[in-house]
């Protein structure tokens, strides 16, 4: 009986020892995934990419974060976001200048409807209401926006809508540069400056 219980307790400890060994194998490299994510969060190292200004900005944009009193037409929606350093540290203080066409694909090139320049605040963080941009011929869904951190060089770029059909035909669009966006319409973005 006591040949049969010793080893008997050997399978035992043998037993509760494997959870543990693997809990503690587990662990190790769960520790450095934490730490790991800890040093990176929810941002892309990658910086922004740039892409072609197009032939609609127009300079002197007024400072304003709300195009709702344009009347333009158009699916509300609101466009937040962060803009960060290669770091992942926020950015305050950087301009953003937005321009859009209207839910028709129509922009206002006499004058300033849904065009509009704004700072981000202390944690980098920037909000737009405006309208959905519609579609012209050649082009997807898409804002326009010119991003300059205080002192650096300005990032002209655009931003698109996921699982937009003429994502697939327009040469301009990039993957990268598409928005989240929430079952409301809403979408948010974040920029990714150079240091
Ligand atoms: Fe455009």
């Amino acid at each position: 009986m006591a040949e049969q219980s010793v080893p008997r307790r050997r399978v035992l400890a043998s037993l509760a020892a494997l959870p543990l060994g693997a809990a503690l194998l587990r662990f190790v490299p769960a520790r450095a995934e934490t730490g790991t994510l800890a040093a990176t969060p929810a941002c892309d190292d990658d910086p922004t990419p740039k892409q072609t200004e197009g032939p609609y900005w127009t300079a002197d944009s007024p400072q304003r974060n709300d195009f709702t009193g344009d009347g333009a037409p158009g699916i509300p929606m609101k466009l937040t976001g962060t803009v960060v350093d290669t770091a992942c540290t926020p950015v305050p203080g950087t301009l953003l200048d937005f321009w859009q066409c209207d839910g028709n694909g129509v922009y206002d090139n006499e004058g300033y409807k849904l065009r509009g320049h704004q700072y981000t605040d202390a944690n980098g963080a920037f909000g737009l209401t405006t309208v959905k941009p519609g579609l012209y011929p050649g082009r997807t869904r898409h804002f326009h926006v010119k991003v300059r951190r205080p002192g650096g060089e300005v990032l002209t770029t655009q931003l698109y809508f996921p699982n937009e059909p003429a994502n697939k035909t327009d040469g301009i669009y990039r993957p990268e540069l598409e928005m989240t966006v929430a079952a409301n319409g809403d979408a948010s973005f974040t920029f990714v400056m150079e240091k």
